[in-house]
């Protein structure tokens, strides 16, 4: 008998945040940014879920929704099996020793004029820690944790490369001993080479204290070194979630495809090439964003029901669920490789858009 499978660390439950924009609709009502729609999802303790989409999906919102640096508009968010979406500042504070985040821009998050020993121990002392030689002393391991040298204490941010700033950014992110990291987009910024590094860290930091990530990224290619799950996000909405090897070789939703096809693959077997799909358009504004499905007017397969009608997240076996009416890789057993839809589907042939607006 297999072992039951533990609760989810984090769960999110029909979660949106609007931003009220200040201008006046067309009804006379005051118009909304729906920057997060409601989305469904679950983190279990010791994966990494990878967040990925289009810039301005949604992704940062989701993630400071995610730690509550942003209050919630509706939905549910769980964190440990409780109920946080609308704690006070007091009551999150032990959720939020758990809870932290790392950002795409170190240097921006980190004061210029503190030095590196103070940036590291300010959530110790935010925390309450008082004695300085206990605050030294964990200073010291965290260090040596991101792999920087206790030379590097009494240095100040703009002293450090972007990698290093970053590194000095998990730090401080690990100061509280935390279960769940979200780092929004932390290898961006950096050189690939670097991107190696830091990559390298994250994993080697999840082994050695057993963490769990939410790694946010619009390179597919990075997500697919570091998430074991991984969930596409369209205009606010999670469109397709599920393992990340099964996600990349038969994407569900025509968008994980379109996506998915952008990432070069070195391989000689021409099986595994895929053609580039190129999507038509930009993302509809998600202050008005259209009617049925949120990827309709760029999507090729779009029927009468998708202009109408929005899709579920719906599971489709295997620990995947996709949000589309009229999923790609289904009914074969499995793979109907992503150039076969595109020859098929794709007027103009594999060079034009995949989708073009109805
Ligand atoms: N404070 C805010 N006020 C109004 N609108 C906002 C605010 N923050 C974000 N938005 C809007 O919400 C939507 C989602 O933005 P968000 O920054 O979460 O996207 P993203 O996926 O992180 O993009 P990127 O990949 O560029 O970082 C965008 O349309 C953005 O303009
Ligand atoms: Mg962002």
């Amino acid at each position: 008998m297999s072992a039951p499978r533990p609760a989810p660390l984090l769960e999110a439950i029909e979660l949106s945040k609007d931003f009220p924009v200040g201008r006046k609709g067309p009804g006379g009502t005051l118009q909304k940014v729906h920057a997060v729609d409601k989305v469904s999802f679950q983190v279990w303790p010791g994966e990494t879920l990878g967040l990925v989409g289009e810039s301005g999906c949604g992704k940062s919102t989701l993630a400071r929704c995610l730690v509550r640096l942003y209050d919630i508009t509706s939905g549910t968010l769980r964190f440990q099996g409780q109920d946080i979406t609308r704690l006070g500042t007091r009551q999150l504070r032990p959720a939020r020793l758990h809870l932290q985040m790392v950002f795409q821009d170190p240097y921006s998050s980190l004061n210029p004029r503190r030095r590196v020993g103070d940036l590291i121990a300010e959530p110790l002392r935010v925390h309450g820690r008082r004695k300085s030689g206990e605050i030294d002393a964990r200073v010291r391991a965290l260090l040596g944790l991101v792999g920087l040298s206790p030379d590097h204490l009494n240095r100040f941010p703009h002293e450090f490369s972007g990698g290093q700033r970053q590194r000095i950014g998990i730090a401080r992110a690990l100061a509280l001993s935390p279960q769940l990291i979200i780092a929004d987009e932390p290898v961006s910024a950096l050189d690939v080479s670097i991107q190696a590094q830091i990559i390298n860290l994250f994993s080697d930091l999840q082994e050695q204290l057993g963490l769990t990530y939410i790694f946010i990224a619009h390179d597919l290619s990075v997500i697919r070194q570091v998430a074991s799950r991984t969930a596409v996000m369209y205009l606010g909405s999670i469109v397709e979630i599920g393992p990340t090897q099964e996600l990349y070789d038969t994407p569900a939703h025509p968008y994980t495809a379109a996506l998915i096809s952008a990432v070069p693959i070195a391989s000689v077997d021409p099986r595994k090439r895929r053609e580039r799909i190129v999507l038509a358009g930009d993302p509809p504004s998600p202050m008005d964003p259209p009617l049925g499905c949120r990827f309709h007017p760029r999507c090729s397969y779009s029927s009468a029901r998708c202009r109408s009608e929005r899709p579920a997240l719906l599971e489709i076996g295997n620990g995947r669920s996709v949000a589309c009416h009229h999923p790609l890789n289904r009914g074969s057993g499995a793979s109907l490789p992503l150039a076969d839809h595109a020859q098929v589907d794709v007027p103009g042939g594999n060079s034009g858009p995949l989708c073009s607006a109805p």
